[in-house]
């Protein structure tokens, strides 16, 4: 699947496609003084970071961030723009979320994501690493990863199978359409940001539930759900006070939560056929 979202911009004239580790690459022959630096990587997935695999969270967000930075530290890029997490956040009755909210993630992929946001602010204070960082609030649409939870249940759909539902369904999220956030990205890069930290959130806040009657509008028939436990880490609530970045950015989300589900529900139908 990563390979064929790949593939539209190998054929593109200047995309070099490096398959490596930011922890093992040397990463300052790759950059440019004046370069862009969108920092995407990382091991993302809230469930999986527990226990013994949260050496790789550590290595992947934290060590391979630092190593970046380092690299930058030497070759002076214009700008680096870092992809944070709302799952910085934690579990809070205070909603929306602000930047200025004391963070206090619920997860240990949280933490790591927020060491991260705090090594890019250092690096821009202490060296002048010219960082600015967006925390993503739940992002989705065509080419999303395989274990999130709109591709699992628009394939589960299609296939006939039925949607695990984690916990009651009364769960809200700030889903933010792909393309929005690659539009912030843009802006970021050239904005008067840097230093800052940055919510992104596509601003129309939907539980679980109200998720699932928008899927079986979109698949024209009734979902047979299974509930599950709720899972260790998971926030009851996600909401992206966005205003910041709407200053900031002039970010202002253009996709809504139909159009959207239903383009990522159109890519998975597609890769099928
Ligand atoms: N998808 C979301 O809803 C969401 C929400 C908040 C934040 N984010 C952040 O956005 C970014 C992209 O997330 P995604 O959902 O597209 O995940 P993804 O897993 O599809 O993409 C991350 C990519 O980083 C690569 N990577 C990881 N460690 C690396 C390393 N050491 N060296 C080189 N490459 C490495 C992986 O191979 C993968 O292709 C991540 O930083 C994630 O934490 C995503």
């Amino acid at each position: 699947m990563k390979e064929a979202n790949v593939a539209a911009a190998r054929k593109q004239r200047g995309f070099t496609f490096i398959e490596d580790d930011l922890n093992r690459l040397d990463l300052r022959a790759l950059i440019d003084e004046g370069d862009l630096v969108f920092h995407q990587a990382a091991q993302p997935g809230v469930r999986a970071s527990w226990g013994r695999t949260f050496e790789v969270y550590t290595a992947m967000n934290i060590s391979a961030t630092q190593r970046l930075l380092e690299a930058c530290k030497e070759k002076r890029p214009a700008r680096v723009v870092y992809a944070s997490s709302s799952s910085v956040y934690g579990d809070t009755d205070k909603l929306p979320e602000h930047e200025d909210d004391h963070p206090r993630p619920i997860s240990p992929y949280g933490v790591t994501k927020l060491a991260a946001e705090h090594l890019c602010v250092l690096y821009w204070k202490a060296f002048g690493v010219p960082t600015v960082s967006l925390r993503y609030f739940t992002v989705y649409g065509p080419r999303q990863r395989p274990d999130m939870a709109f591709h699992r249940w628009c394939r589960a759909a299609q296939h006939g199978e039925e949607l695990p539902l984690f916990g009651t369904g009364e769960q809200t999220r700030d889903f933010t359409f792909v393309d929005d956030i690659i539009d912030a990205n843009l802006a970021a890069a050239a904005a008067d940001c840097v230093g800052t930290v940055m919510n992104l959130g596509g601003g129309e806040r939907a539980s679980v539930r109200e998720v699932f009657d928008l899927l079986a509008k979109i698949h024209g028939a009734p979902l047979r759900i299974r509930r599950e436990e709720k899972q260790l880490g998971d926030v009851r609530h996600t909401w992206a006070d966005v205003e910041r970045a709407r200053r900031l950015l002039g970010f202002a989300p253009r996709v809504g939560l139909a159009d959207g589900l239903r383009a990522e529900y159109d890519w998975l139908k597609s890769l099928a056929e």
